[in-house]
């Protein structure tokens, strides 16, 4: 079967999503799999087999940059024919079996890739347009986990025309400080803010409105941060969780992926066996109640008195060599190479 590795992309992922994707082409079994490369661009455009794994080449950098700048990412020298295909053009599909993409964030995370590939009629990994749409935007999924009757953190939304509606001190009454503030579509706390004042508020809402037009404002949750992975389509399954120990103010962009004394993994997490079956209950309840499919690594807060609250949902979760979905999935008793052809068999099946 050819599988399509649709990697890259326009959003400030597009490095992380790099990263993923080198480490899933490495672990897929080609015995069985044909790997046909699809690299997007930070411009958006797409690139082909030999004319996308220049994408790839880098030997696992230890920083990986977020993407602020629109530059054309630099093409190698001398190979000045590049193929290159618009997204609206489905030739580079026409040839697949089914899709792996691992495009992070914005047009890849959040639906929008998702629905060229039904208009396509390709079988894909990973949740559809819904699921993905409201996975990716913290405050829709929020609502409906609430509805669910799952915990979040408390919080208010704004769209950019009601920015200057935005009012620290009321925000302050109603939620308490230290806050958080997000751009509500993104992923690996690109634009996320720890706040305390009015200045640094305000700053922090501009920062955020750099990456999206909506933003969510929510309470802090002082608690101990808990990752678990889910797979599967009707019948999902939750792995062991695991936990992250931030080093810094709070599991920045920064201390994810460049410094990364900023955070360190604990995998599996060292939890008593109720809270292992609380969190995993949670997990998928959290997957179906978002119409998750194939894949998704949901995150929580534990609190002190052993309340679980959910931070937030991936559908495309990292795959790079400091992710948490593979290893959770490792120490749970599914090898990377046997995860990778799960995820494949759950997209055809
Ligand atoms: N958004 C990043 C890739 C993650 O959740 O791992
Ligand atoms: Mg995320």
């Amino acid at each position: 079967k050819k599988v399509g590795i649709i990697f890259g992309g326009k959003s400030a992922e597009h490095e992380v999503s790099l990263q993923s994707a080198k480490n899933i082409v490495d672990a897929i079994d080609k015995d069985k799999y044909d790997v046909v490369l699809i690299g997007i661009d930070k411009q958006g455009k797409w690139h082909i087999n030999d004319q996308s794994s220049y994408l790839l080449n880098e030997e696992n950098p230890k920083l990986i940059q977020l993407n602020k700048s629109n530059d054309p990412v630099a093409v190698v020298p001398g190979e000045t024919n590049n193929q290159i295909i618009h997204a609206t053009s489905a030739g580079a599909l026409d040839q697949l079996d089914v899709v792996f993409p691992i495009v992070h964030g914005t047009l890849g995370e959040d639906g929008s890739l998702q629905g060229m590939m039904r208009i396509a009629n390709l079988p894909f990994v990973g949740s559809s347009v819904v699921g993905s749409a409201v996975c990716m935007d913290k405050d829709i999924a929020k609502r409906l986990l609430q509805e669910a009757g799952i915990n979040v953190a408390n919080g208010v939304a704004f769209s950019r025309a009601k920015r200057n509606k935005i009012d620290f001190e009321q925000i302050k009454e109603q939620i308490g400080v230290p806050m958080f503030i997000k751009p509500a579509n993104q992923g690996s706390s690109v634009g996320v803010s720890k706040v305390s004042d009015k200045e640094a508020f305000e700053k922090a809402v501009d920062e955020a409105f750099q990456y999206d037009n909506k933003v969510v404002i929510e309470e802090n949750i002082v608690g101990r941060e808990i990752e678990c992975a889910v797979l599967g389509n009707e019948y999902p399954q939750a792995s062991l969780p695991g936990e992250i120990l931030p080093q810094t103010e709070f599991y920045s962009y920064e201390s994810k992926y460049i410094d990364e004394s900023g955070a360190k993994l604990e995998i599996p997490a060292k939890l008593s066996d109720e809270l292992v079956a609380k969190i995993q209950t949670s997990a998928v309840k959290v997957f179906e109640t978002l119409e998750c499919e194939g894949l998704a690594r949901v995150d929580f807060f534990l609190t002190e008195d052993g309340e679980i609250y959910v931070n937030e949902v991936n559908t495309l979760p990292g795959f790079t060599r400091i992710s948490m979905y593979p290893k959770l999935w490792e120490i749970s008793g599914i090898s990377y190479p046997e995860l990778i052809n799960e995820l494949i068999e759950l997209a055809i099946d």
